[in-house]
């Protein structure tokens, strides 16, 4: 190589270097300081009373508990403005990690495995994990639990405590609330849960009882926190203040009450009955709407696009739409669902909202689903409307437009119909990452009340109700439809 060359080449290739490594250390710089401005957002599973859960009777169902007071302790402490959003208990380290939250507050305990994924603050409450099951099983050491299928919730450290007992058969499950149903209904004979979850549940279901396990690890809850955020320590520091000032020990007796006797907070002496909540409940029915409307329009928009593509003689064209097809209909929604919202963040920086990784999940998914049902209907269309249309000097776009697809689109209504109930029912699926549906809300109100049933079937009728009017609007648009020709 020439010397002038060889020297651009060096030169060009430290540039490329020192730009990357800029790159890098504004990345990091960035990564330090994950809060812009003055709002912490906080994230919470919020089925863990007393220490987080709604409180659905006034309203708005506001996240409440003793975590929250906490947190907001801390918030007002440190100058922050506080934002609690809520998610699975098994979503929340991931939600540390795309950066979607400042900390999270779960009744969260630190673990080796944990801390290598986010980092803790000191330990605020100590608790201890008990064994709970039908009244009168006797279970009361981890021995005990040999041969027995036994319920933990997914991602807890339960879950790894129970891991450890001898001859158990594990069940994990997402709930707490789903966890108690199992017991209840004697399908699994027990489950691993904390104390003071525990005492709430056994005093709320007079079939259950519990027995607090003598040498289980430390259930101590800490605060977490993304990798290498510098809130650590103002957090510690306020938390020792806390202590020290007493206010802990209110905060305690607050919400878990002294001993034995639990609190007379909203959790624990929830009536079981559900009609306070109704509201909350049915506030729902917006969101879900919403949801459906939104994915149905823009569902049939990219469907109508891509069945286009799929009669196109352009052949790659065609393949890339039937690829498309053939991944969104062979893998699960629910998969889908949880890859756009969690990885969002991680791959583009652009911290996504729970709805729209649903709508566009959706979009995505039921355009999927309607491309071939278009693409049927516009085969079905008789041939000679096309062959007419083109002997009249008619362009390819508005013959699409104006002749095949309205045609096509009148015969394959019954489908459409079909398409937007699926859609309807799945989108109960958003509940999963946070989205506060018809099903999500019901489902908090069971974790609020210690009940199951009530809220589900609840729901399942406003379901039912939401489909059948969609059914009796098809068929009107069908008949007036009909009618036109
Ligand atoms: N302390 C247990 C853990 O860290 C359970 C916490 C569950 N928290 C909740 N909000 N569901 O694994």
């Amino acid at each position: 190589m020439p010397r002038k060359k060889r020297l651009l080449f060096a030169l060009l290739l430290s540039t490329a270097l020192f730009v990357s490594l800029c790159f890098g250390w504004v990345n990091e710089l960035v990564a330090q300081q994950p809060y812009a401005g003055k709002k912490l957002v906080m994230v919470t599973s919020a089925d863990y009373p007393p220490y987080e859960f709604r409180d659905t009777a006034k309203g708005k169902g506001e996240i409440i508990g003793f975590d929250v007071d906490i947190a907001k302790y801390i918030a007002k402490e440190l100058g922050f403005e506080l934002e609690i959003r809520d998610t699975d208990f098994s979503g929340i380290i991931p939600a540390l990690q795309s950066r979607r939250a400042d900390f999270a507050m779960a009744g969260m305990t630190p673990t080796p495995e944990r801390r290598k994924n986010v980092d803790f603050s000191d330990i605020y409450y100590e608790a201890k994990n008990t064994i709970i099951a039908q009244k009168g099983s006797n279970l009361t050491k981890s021995t005990d639990l040999a041969g027995k299928k036994v319920g933990v919730q997914l991602g807890s450290l339960q879950e790894k405590a129970a891991k450890k007992f001898k001859g158990v058969n594990l069940v994990p499950l997402n709930r707490i609330g789903e966890i108690i149903q199992e017991v209840k209904s004697g399908r699994i004979q027990a489950a691993i849960i904390e104390d003071t979850i525990a005492k709430g549940f056994v005093a709320n279901n007079p079939d259950l009882e519990f027995h607090t396990l003598a040498n289980t690890e430390e259930a101590g809850s800490a605060i977490a926190f993304p990798k290498g955020s510098n809130l650590v320590g103002d957090f510690n520091r306020v938390l020792k203040q806390l202590q020290d000032s007493g206010e802990m020990k209110n905060l305690i007796n607050k919400w878990f009450g002294n001993n034995e006797q639990p609190a007379t907070n909203a959790a624990t002496s929830g009536s079981g009955n559900i009609s306070a909540s109704i509201p909350f409940i049915i506030e729902g029915v917006g969101t879900t709407l919403l949801f459906s409307a939104l994915s149905v329009f823009f569902g049939f928009i990219w469907g109508t696009i891509l069945s286009l593509l799929k009669i196109s003689t352009f052949k790659p064209l065609v393949w890339l739409a039937n690829a498309y097809t053939s991944i969104f209909r062979g893998t699960p929604l629910l998969l889908q669902i949880a890859l756009v919202y969690y990885a969002t963040p991680q791959l583009t920086g652009f911290d996504i909202p729970a709805l729209l990784a649903g709508v566009i999940t959706f979009t995505l998914n039921s355009g999927a689903y309607i491309s071939e049902t278009i693409r049927g209907g516009i085969l079905a269309v008789d041939k000679g409307q096309r062959e007419a249309a083109l002997s009249l000097g008619i362009a390819y776009q508005p013959m699409m437009l104006d002749i095949i697809l309205p045609q096509a689109i009148k015969n394959i209504l019954p489908a459409l119909v079909n398409e937007s109930i699926t859609l309807l029912k799945d989108s109960a699926l958003v509940s999963t990452i946070g989205v506060a549906d018809l099903l999500r809300r019901a489902q908090i109100v069971g974790a609020e009340k210690y009940i199951y049933f009530e809220p589900l079937l609840f729901a399942g009728l406003i379901y039912y109700l939401l489909v059948m009017s969609l059914t009796w609007g098809g068929y009107v648009l069908e008949r007036r439809l009909q009618r036109s020709t």
